[in-house]
């Protein structure tokens, strides 16, 4: 069954583990990718290709790096852009993505440590994640369990090799 990865890094030449994920993700037939920041950069989002791409998919998957405890702009800038009224919610029937399953896959700079009620961000990461889960709610999308990679910073190369191994079984388990 097909994947859609929308990539919301906005600069990948200075990405360490979001690149390396995107480049795990080309080895699995069935997935294929959007990447914004290639794609469209500040120039406007081409709206119907957007929902075309994943109207076609069976799942849906977010990647990005958390930035301020959220997504990068452009990737909400597709979120606000291509989830239209009359396609994905108000449709008086289920929306296009209704029945589709949605996943986070969040890289952190923070250690898994600090969050958490008495660490440096003062609350689970999960609790960061509630608009997204409002949002798959909203359209009828299957919630799947977000895989949030936390310390990227303390990655070696073989802490980024065993991150692809489990990334690329995660997109096959979508099969
Ligand atoms: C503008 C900006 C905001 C960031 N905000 C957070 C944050 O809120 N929490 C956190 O743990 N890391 C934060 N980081 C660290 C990034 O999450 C980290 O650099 C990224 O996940 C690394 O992935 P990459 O190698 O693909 O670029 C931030 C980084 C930038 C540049």
């Amino acid at each position: 069954m097909k994947t859609a990865l929308i990539v919301g890094h906005p600069d990948l030449r200075s990405s360490r583990i979001n690149a390396a994920l995107l480049e795990e993700s080309k080895s699995i037939e069935e997935v294929y990718t959007r990447v914004l920041s290639e794609l469209y950069g500040t120039d406007s989002i081409d709206i119907q290709a957007e929902q075309e791409a994943i109207a076609g998919a069976e799942h849906i998957v977010l990647q990005y790096p958390t930035f301020w405890y959220t997504m990068p702009s452009i990737l909400k800038r597709w979120l606000d852009e291509v989830l239209t009224r009359g396609w994905a919610y108000g449709t008086g029937t289920p929306g296009a993505l209704a029945g589709k399953s949605l996943r986070i896959v969040t890289t952190t700079g923070g250690a898994f440590d600090g969050y958490g009620p008495n660490g440096l961000h003062g609350w689970e990461y999960e609790a960061m994640l509630v608009p997204l889960k409002a949002t798959a709610r909203r359209l009828g999308m299957a919630w799947r369990e977000p895989l949030v990679i936390h310390g990227v910073r303390e990655l070696d190369d073989a802490g980024i090799q065993r991150l692809r191994s489990s990334f690329h079984q995660l997109l096959c388990s979508h099969r």
